[in-house]
């Protein structure tokens, strides 16, 4: 009888060797916890497709955060629903915008954290598309307009930075915006504003339940024109490419799991941080098999989180990330 030359199951014996040669080990600090903010006090509205997450008001969510603050999440990232919508989806930009008050609040409560604003249109227009639309030539809907989105886009940043964001995340996949926000911001004076470029972001089923939470369906059509095709990775190098040479800080990768070649071929092929984005959709399926008792919750967040990870992500935007935390020792 010849034994087995190498023998790797003696490294998984104790469960403290397997600890000492862990290769991938999550930490609070690898995560982004997303909030939905609206106006108003003592407002929690519970979203049905999120199980977990509500709708806050700027005080509710700072009773939030100081939470999660105290348990080393360094960031938070807030979407806000307004109080009216409108063609132009002006709400995005006004000074008194659940967001902005909800980012005044948390900076003058917590100045450490690191808050990060999504910027973006679809929550603020009436028809729900991330930019604003024109009467198009060919098609019987109307279509995305680039270029006047990126000014809109660009007023609605440097309202945020005002407020006190720390970094500003477009995700919108509206052409040339990480070049537009950062001359924005930098003639306002915001040098030190930091972007987050949503760079591939994947016209996806997985953002379902976020449409909800953020009362942001398309109206008509899709969102095709501008998120990217799901069966493309060459086409998110060019993504990535365009916004790291147009200035960005961070890319990001959206959503994340059924994406982790492209998280790990963006980590590759660049030096600066990878996000990757545990969408809401992600988190709906876990949250829905745990309730059925057909996973195991803790253990099935944890190795999509760990996996995000191992694929290259330097931060995990996740609404897992409050539960998660509770757990990394
Ligand atoms: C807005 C935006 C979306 C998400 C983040 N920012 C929705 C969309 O593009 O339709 C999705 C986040 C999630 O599903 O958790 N453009």
């Amino acid at each position: 009888m010849s034994f087995p030359a190498v023998r790797l199951r003696r490294l998984r014996r104790l469960p403290l060797f397997r600890k000492m040669v862990r290769e991938t080990v999550l930490r609070p600090e690898d995560f982004v916890q997303p909030f939905f903010v609206r106006a108003g006090r003592g407002l929690r509205r519970p979203i049905k497709s999120m199980p977990g997450c509500d709708q806050l008001s700027p005080d509710q969510l700072l009773r939030d955060v100081r939470v999660l603050y105290r348990s080393g999440i360094p960031a938070v990232i807030l979407f806000g629903i307004p109080s009216t919508k409108d063609p132009l989806g002006s709400e995005a930009w006004s000074a008194d915008g659940a967001v902005q008050t909800a980012v005044r609040l948390l900076k003058g409560a917590l100045p450490d954290l690191v808050v990060m604003t999504d910027l973006c249109l679809c929550e603020y227009t009436e028809h729900g598309h991330c930019g604003v639309l024109k009467k198009g030539k060919n098609s019987r809907n109307p279509v995305i307009d680039n270029d006047p989105t990126l000014e809109l886009l660009a007023r609605a940043a440097v309202s945020q930075a005002e407020a006190g964001a720390d970094l500003i995340a477009p995700s919108g996949m509206m052409d040339g915006v990480v070049k537009a926000v950062r001359s924005a911001l930098d003639s306002a004076g915001f040098t030190e504003t930091s972007i987050m470029a949503y760079s591939a972001k994947y016209a996806s089923g997985f953002y379902g339940p976020f449409r909800d939470a953020a009362e942001s369906p398309p109206r008509f059509g899709d969102r095709k024109t501008y998120q990217m095709d799901p069966s493309n990775t060459r086409e998110a190098m060019r993504e990535v490419a365009l916004d790291v040479a147009e200035g960005a800080d961070i890319v990001m990768v959206k959503p994340a799991l059924s994406y982790l070649d492209v998280i790990h071929r963006v980590k590759q092929r660049w030096d600066l941080p990878v996000a990757a984005y545990n969408v809401s959709g992600e988190y709906a399926m876990v949250k829905a098999a745990a309730r059925n008792k057909w996973i195991d919750e803790k253990a099935v967040t944890r190795e999509i989180l760990t996996s995000i990870k191992r694929a290259g992500a330097d931060l995990i935007l996740s609404y897992h990330a409050r539960d998660v935390v509770k757990d990394l020792k």
